[in-house]
């Protein structure tokens, strides 16, 4: 069921559903100011307890449930995923379960005693958080006691172990960081990794975003072709978050995520389930559809596979075309809850 015979549930607006991106943890080892702010997470926060968390065997049921409904991709998030002991048995799973392409979204800090863990798992590709190469910046940016080497080892272990090339993921803000990118292009085509560059946005309610702190993918763009000469790649696939572009000497790609500047919602066949259960139709949303409720008193596949195609088939969500327009809605959910 997962080839070409695969079943197609398309939503509201013609698109179908693909991707799943679940969150396995909301707990991270980073406070990243445009993500986690430690004001806003600190030791007064609360986490989901335990109970509430996804069971290894949850997770691979419904990730067997959504491949049958045509799911070819499944991303692991968070939180930091690798917080979790058991993440080597999610991954297991979800190959077993006949999902295409298996990903996992890290910040790197624990990946180096892991990474060959991760491979013999059957993970088949990693995207890591990188937004700087400049020690203290790193250490303002994730605001953690973890060294930006830590990071760096965690990526050699990860390239040793046969995953390259990693995609690294930089959020780029105005005053902030805009001076690293040209290091980390250097750094990730020295490595044959891919670097992508993500405008800031405005996810959750902790996160203080302000439009002016955005720098768009234009002029990100911009930086790095006044270097290294770029051209687009149109390689026409839909879904993709990253507008990629190669360099005309041959040594790799980029990829810009303009979700401010140019919104992607068009070709958005994602959905996400946070890790307490509960699927989200979007990034932005306001509210979860609480699955693992039905999981725990007794619902069978059919049911299950019901529910999440009544979900699927009603989907009208498209916020980050509606940005500019949107009227204030009910407070959003936060990135490391929701699964970026
Ligand atoms: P691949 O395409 O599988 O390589 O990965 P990805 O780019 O979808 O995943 P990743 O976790 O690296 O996400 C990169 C950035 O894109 C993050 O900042 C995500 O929050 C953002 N992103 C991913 N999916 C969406 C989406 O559906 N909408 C919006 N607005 N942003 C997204
Ligand atoms: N805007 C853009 N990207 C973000 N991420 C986390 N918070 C934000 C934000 N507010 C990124 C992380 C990670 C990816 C999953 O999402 O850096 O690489
Ligand atoms: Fe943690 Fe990733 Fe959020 Fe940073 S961006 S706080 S590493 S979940
Ligand atoms: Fe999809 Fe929502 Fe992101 Fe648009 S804003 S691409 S609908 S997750």
């Amino acid at each position: 069921m997962t080839s070409a015979a695969s079943p197609v549930l398309v939503d509201g607006l013609d698109r179908p559903l693909r991707e799943v991106r679940i969150s396995v943890t909301d707990r991270c080892n980073f406070r990243c100011t445009y993500c986690m702010p430690r004001s806003r997470f600190g030791p007064g926060h609360a986490f989901l307890p335990r109970s509430q968390i996804m069971t290894v065997a949850e997770i691979i049921r419904l990730a067997r449930i959504l491949v049958r409904l045509g799911v070819r991709k499944v991303r692991l998030t968070g939180g930091e995923p690798l917080l979790r002991p058991d993440l080597e048995e999610i991954i297991e799973g979800i190959c077993s379960a006949g999902a295409l392409d298996v990903a996992l979204t890290s910040n790197g800090a624990l990946l180096a005693p892991r990474a060959q863990r991760l491979k013999d798992a059957g993970l088949h590709r990693l995207t890591v958080s990188l937004d700087t190469l400049d020690p203290q910046l790193h250490r303002g940016i994730s605001d953690s006691g973890v060294a930006l080497q830590t990071v760096l080892s965690g990526l050699s272990a990860a390239r040793a172990a046969g995953f390259g090339p990693i995609k690294l993921n930089a959020v780029i803000r105005r005053g902030l960081n805009v001076t690293s990118i040209l290091p980390l292009v250097e750094f990730a085509r020295e490595h044959g990794d891919i670097m992508r560059f993500i405008e800031f946005m405005d996810v959750g309610e902790s996160n203080g975003w302000k439009r002016s702190e955005v720098v768009g993918g234009a002029e990100i763009l911009a930086v790095i072709a006044a270097r290294h000469p770029l051209e687009p790649i149109a390689d026409g696939t839909v879904g993709q978050v990253a507008r990629r572009h190669r360099f005309l000497d041959g040594r790799g790609e980029i990829g810009v995520i303009t979700s401010v500047t140019e919104p992607f919602c068009g070709g958005c066949t994602r959905l996400r389930l946070s890790a307490d259960g509960r699927f989200h139709t979007c990034l932005f949303a306001t509210a979860g559809n609480d699955v693992l409720s039905l999981l725990r008193t007794g619902s069978d596949d059919a049911a299950i596979a019901a529910f999440i195609s009544r979900l699927w088939v009603v989907r009208t969500d498209r916020y980050s075309e509606e940005r500019a327009t949107a009227e204030r809605r009910d407070p959003r959910l936060e990135m490391s809850y929701i699964g970026g």
